[in-house]
This record gives structure tokens, C-alpha cells and sequence, in this order.
């Protein structure tokens, strides 16, 4: 071959080489520039959320117009020439700071409010052992969400543990999230609704109180087929008013897990083995990547203490009761 064909060859398998490059870079591109935005999205998203909850930022508006659907974040578009290149490997997601912590979680609701619950359903009855019930029961449930990177990694922790668990969503999260949701509803989980905004209803007249439950519902129905969902009532705060305006069961919970608080999986273990007993009803939040971690150790610890990990739906039938709307469910004793 002569010097100049020989030229040629080389020449072609190089500009080979650099294609395959090319192509190699604009795809990983892709792949983190799809995080980074999935990412930003939800900071957007966790601060608009948040905004409405922080005292000095509520700006009082009429209820007909709602807080402002967030745009789903498209997937940013990468150009195969303008190839970003991964000096580093991407890291996992940071823990979550500012914005997480203004839920400050759902408050005690029974100290909070000064109210003496009454357990609900069994105790009126005459004491009598339910022989089809051998098992010991207990309902995980979570908060504030969904957030993909901490909801998928519990959804995924769930279906490998054969359990089950009650997601109490919130509406504006719904045109943003709908796989997570979808999914969740399609491994047999319950979806519960935990309002439009997490406005504290108690401070709510009946109609704007209808307003944050029924608007949420509508738009979790769009990607679960739910029905009436159950209330989650942001903070566990509720009065009458509240009571004679929701028309689903409200569910507040028996433990407490402080994960919102804590964010330490260790502190959320121990809160949770301390105190779960047959019936109770677990409080925690899916925004926090130490509740998912927590969750790792805890749902298989329950299992091998001999608890089914089941929907708030479902303890409460196990245990004979019917939720009826309007009233207020704590566990299932
Ligand atoms: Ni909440």
C-alpha cells in the first residue's frame, strides 16, 4: 500500500475513533444532565412548597387561585458537540438542607392540641380475641412526598420485603411526580392524601379546608384511582370545623419516629424499635435520604419480630374497624 493510502487509513480510523467518542461523552451528557435537572427540579419544587409554610413569606391570597403548578423540569436537551465532560464521578445525592427543614415534620398531634384521644372502635367493644388476626400488624406511613430519589428507594425496599405502606402525598406534587405515584398505587400501597399545600387546617374556614382536601384528591386520582382518599392532616392539627369539613377518615399516628428531626437512621431505628407495638401507626417523611437509609435496617427488623407490615387501610380492618369519615384514627387498638 502507498504511503498516501496508507495515510488515508489512518486517517478514517481516526476520525472513527473520534465519533465513538463523541457519541460516548454526549451520552453520558445526557445521563447527568437529566440528574442534575431531575435535581433542580426538586429544590424548586421542595422551596415553593416550603414558601407557603414559612409565616413571613405567606402572601394571603384568595383560595380559588391555587399556589402555582410547577413545571415538570423537561429533560435539558444536550447537543452532541457541546458535550459536557464528567470531571468527577457523580456523587450521590447530598443531604437535603433549608428547604427540607421547614415542615418541621407533622407535630405531635395529641400534646399539640391538648386533646385527650379516645381509642377508637375496640375499646367499646366487649373484649373478645379476633381468632382470624395471629399475626402482629403495623402501618409504615409517609409524608410530604413523593420525592423520587428517597420514594422509589422505599418503594423498592417494600415490594423486596413483601410489605406494604401508606404514602400521604401532597396534591402539588402530583403533576410533577405522577410515575412515583402510579407506581406506588400499582405495588399495593395506599395512597393517602396529605393536602394541596400543607396549610394547617385548623387555621382554615370549611370552605377553604375543602379546598386544600378536595383539589388534592382530584389531582391524585389522575394518577391513582383512590377514590376518597384518607386525610393526612398537615402537623396532626384538626378542630371541629376541620372534623364537619373532611369527609374521609383523618389518620394521625402512635409513633412518632422524629425523622424530619433526627435526620440520623440510627436515631430513627431506635425511635422505632423503642416504642412500636401491635396496632400502632408509624410516622415519617419521604424527603429525607436518612429515613430511606433508616428504612433498610428497620422494615426487615419488623418482619423478623414477627410484624406484617401493612396499609393504614388494612390494620384497620384487621383489628374490626370500619373508618368512618370525619373521625380521627390514631392506630388500631
Ligand atoms: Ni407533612
Amino acid at each position: 500500500m502507498s504511503q498516501r493510502g496508507r495515510r488515508r487509513r489512518r486517517r478514517t480510523y481516526t476520525l472513527q475513533v473520534l465519533w465513538i467518542v463523541v457519541a460516548i461523552l454526549a451520552t453520558v451528557g445526557l445521563i447527568i444532565g437529566y440528574k442534575l435537572g431531575v435535581k433542580e427540579n426538586d429544590t424548586d419544587l421542595n422551596s415553593v412548597v416550603n414558601a407557603a409554610e414559612h409565616p413571613t413569606q405567606i402572601v394571603v391570597e384568595n383560595t380559588a387561585t391555587p399556589v402555582p403548578t410547577l413545571e415538570p423540569t423537561t429533560e435539558p436537551t444536550v447537543t452532541p458537540t457541546v458535550t459536557p465532560i464528567p470531571t468527577a464521578t457523580p456523587t450521590p445525592e447530598p443531604t437535603p438542607q433549608g428547604p427540607y427543614q421547614v415542615y418541621e415534620g407533622d407535630k405531635q398531634d395529641e400534646t399539640q392540641n391538648g386533646e385527650v384521644v379516645t381509642p377508637t372502635g375496640e375499646a367499646e367493644k366487649p373484649t373478645e380475641e379476633k381468632p382470624e388476626k395471629t399475626q402482629k400488624m403495623i402501618a409504615l406511613t409517609f409524608d410530604d412526598g413523593p420525592y423520587p430519589p428517597v420514594t422509589e428507594r422505599i418503594l423498592k425496599l417494600l415490594k423486596d420485603n413483601d410489605s406494604h405502606a401508606t404514602f400521604f402525598v401532597m396534591g402539588n406534587r402530583m403533576d410533577t411526580y405522577p410515575d412515583t405515584v402510579a407506581q406506588a398505587f400499582e405495588d399495593g400501597n395506599q395512597i393517602g392524601n396529605h393536602t394541596y399545600s400543607h396549610k394547617d387546617l385548623s387555621k382554615l374556614n370549611a370552605s377553604d379546608i375543602a379546598y386544600e382536601v378536595e383539589h388534592s384528591n382530584e389531582l391524585i386520582n389522575k394518577n391513582a384511582a383512590v377514590g376518597d382518599a384518607y386525610l393526612r392532616p398537615p402537623y396532626g392539627a384538626k378542630n371541629d370545623t376541620v372534623r364537619s369539613a373532611v369527609k374521609v377518615p383523618m389518620i394521625c399516628w402512635s409513633v412518632d419516629t422524629l425523622d424530619w428531626k433526627s435526620k440520623d437512621k440510627d436515631a430513627i431505628y431506635k425511635e422505632i424499635m423503642d416504642n412500636v407495638k401491635d396496632g400502632d401507626i408509624l410516622l415519617m417523611h419521604d424527603l429525607y435520604p436518612t429515613t430511606a437509609d433508616a428504612m433498610e435496617k428497620v422494615i426487615p427488623e419488623l418482619i423478623r419480630q414477627g410484624y406484617k407490615l401493612v396499609t393504614v387501610q388494612e390494620l384497620l380492618e384487621a383489628n374490626g374497624i370500619t373508618p368512618e369519615g370525619g373521625t380521627v384514627y390514631y392506630n388500631a387498638r
